[in-house]
């Protein structure tokens, strides 16, 4: 079939070339006229790993444009991967899918508009609806919502848990399923609504488990037990299930905060108080500041001591700084007048740091001198990390794992102070 992606951000690209390694043509369409360039001389905006190969390998089949006619061209399904970030009342922006429906031209032949990007449940009954206006008939309209995960997005895609279409015409439904052949994969067919709600529902029940074993963490701190025994123990019950149950210093990224608040926002504008999805936001946003606590604790005052920021990414496998505990963090520590250094093996801080966080040119270097290091983000780098030279170029041997990456015994052995989340210090 062929295909039209709008928007070549991280879903957008992931879409376009798993369905071109699908043996399907496509084209990818973004506004940005210098990363449309970009992707044609062949360099990746973005680092997800296996994307830049998977690009290439489908070369012949994948198109990138500016145009919207171009793009439009003899095309089966068009499906939206635009940007749906939060406006400040923490609703969803939706001005880029707007576009994207009333740039849609009138065509004699059945064409499905299909929705990758996450947008408020009753989206697609108002596209509908404005389809309809322009006498778009012939415009079938489906809600595909995307479960990748940025670093594995393209395992994600291609060998997913299951494949959802929420359709308002079952024929169109039809259509995108076929897309998928070649996907071992469940289909879960649904009303447009349903559709959309399982997007936010699945990322809301992601958010409470991590924001439940975070509670369970503090109150391990606080009686002397060990939240990696304990996620173990609950996470062996089948009807719990051993992952997201990582404790840490608190989710980020592009997706989890954004659809929290706008799923929020969504109840609160139909007249109902999410009061547990509130409690969940709140215990993310109090996570990311115990680190203060605990290097307040030890070090006494902040103010002139240096705290070195292990990991700068939200996750490790990705450059992605958006909604990074390390934002936070680094504000808080530099706001305490602490001096700041930061390390991140791919994530570039210094646009986001405004300067005021010297950026190291590697961890040794960013720990040179500092009161203590706090590990942001899981990297094996930082895993792997001659601690013995660390431990010398430190002036204190202090470490704060805010991702309980870190073997605690052997940091111990090498005379560190170790604290992790949700387990006994010493
Ligand atoms: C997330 C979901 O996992 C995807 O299924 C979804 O499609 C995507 O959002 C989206 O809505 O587009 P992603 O944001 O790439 O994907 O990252 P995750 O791997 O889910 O991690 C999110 C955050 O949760 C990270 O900051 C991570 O450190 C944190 N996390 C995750 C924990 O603190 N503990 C855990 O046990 C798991």
């Amino acid at each position: 079939m062929r295909i039209a992606v709008f928007g070549a951000g991280y879903v957008g690209l992931v879409t376009g070339a798993c369905f071109a390694d699908l043996g399907h043509d496509v084209v990818v369409r973004d506004v940005a006229e210098g990363k449309i360039d970009a992707l044609r001389d062949g360099r990746v905006p973005i680092h997800e790993p296996g994307l830049e190969e998977l690009l290439e390998r489908n070369g012949e089949r994948l198109r990138f444009t500016a145009s919207v006619e171009e793009a439009l061209e003899d095309v089966d399904v068009v499906f939206v991967a635009v940007g749906t970030p939060p406006t400040p009342s923490g609703d969803a922006d939706l001005t880029a899918v707007w576009t994207v429906v009333d740039e849609l031209p009138d065509v004699d032949r059945r064409v499905v508009l299909a929705m990758k990007s996450t947008v408020p449940v009753g989206t697609g009954r108002t596209v509908r609806h404005r389809l309809d206006e322009r006498g778009l008939e012939n415009v079938g309209y489906v809600s595909n919502p995307e479960f990748t995960a940025e670093g594995t997005a393209i395992r994600d895609f291609l060998h997913p848990d299951r494949i959802v279409i929420g359709a308002f015409d079952s024929r169109d439904a039809d259509v995108v399923e076929q897309l998928h052949a070649g996907i071992d994969a469940p289909v879960v067919r649904a009303d447009v609504a349903s559709a959309e709600m399982i997007k936010l529902a699945a990322n809301a029940a992601l958010v409470t488990r991590i924001s439940f074993i975070n509670e369970i963490a503090n109150v391990c701190e606080a009686t002397g037990a060990d939240v990696l025994r304990v996620a173990e123990g609950i996470g062996l019950d089948r009807r719990i299930g051993p992952s997201f149950l990582r404790a840490g210093i608190g989710y980020g990224g592009s997706c989890f905060p954004k659809d929290s608040l706008a799923l929020k926002q969504l109840a609160a504008n139909s007249g109902y108080n999410f009061q547990l999805l509130n409690a969940v936001i709140e215990v993310n946003e109090l996570q990311k500041r115990r680190v203060i606590g605990k290097l307040e604790r030890r070090l006494e005052t902040l103010r002139g001591k240096k705290i070195a920021l292990l990991g700068l990414a939200f996750k490790p496998g990705t450059d992605d700084m958006r909604e990074a505990p390390s934002l936070v963090l680094a504000g808080r520590l530099l706001a305490e007048g602490a001096e700041v250094s930061a390390w991140d093996p791919v994530a570039d801080g210094s646009g986001r740091l405004d300067g005021k966080v010297e950026i190291a040119p590697s961890a040794l270097d960013a720990l040179d001198g500092a009161d203590a290091a706090v590990v942001v983000t899981e990297w094996a780098e930082i895993r792997d990390l001659d601690w013995a030279a660390a431990g010398e170029r430190m002036r204190r041997r202090f470490v704060v794992d805010g991702r309980n990456a870190l073997d605690a015994e052997a940091l111990r052995e090498l005379g560190f102070e170790y604290e992790g989340i949700g387990r006994t210090s010493s």
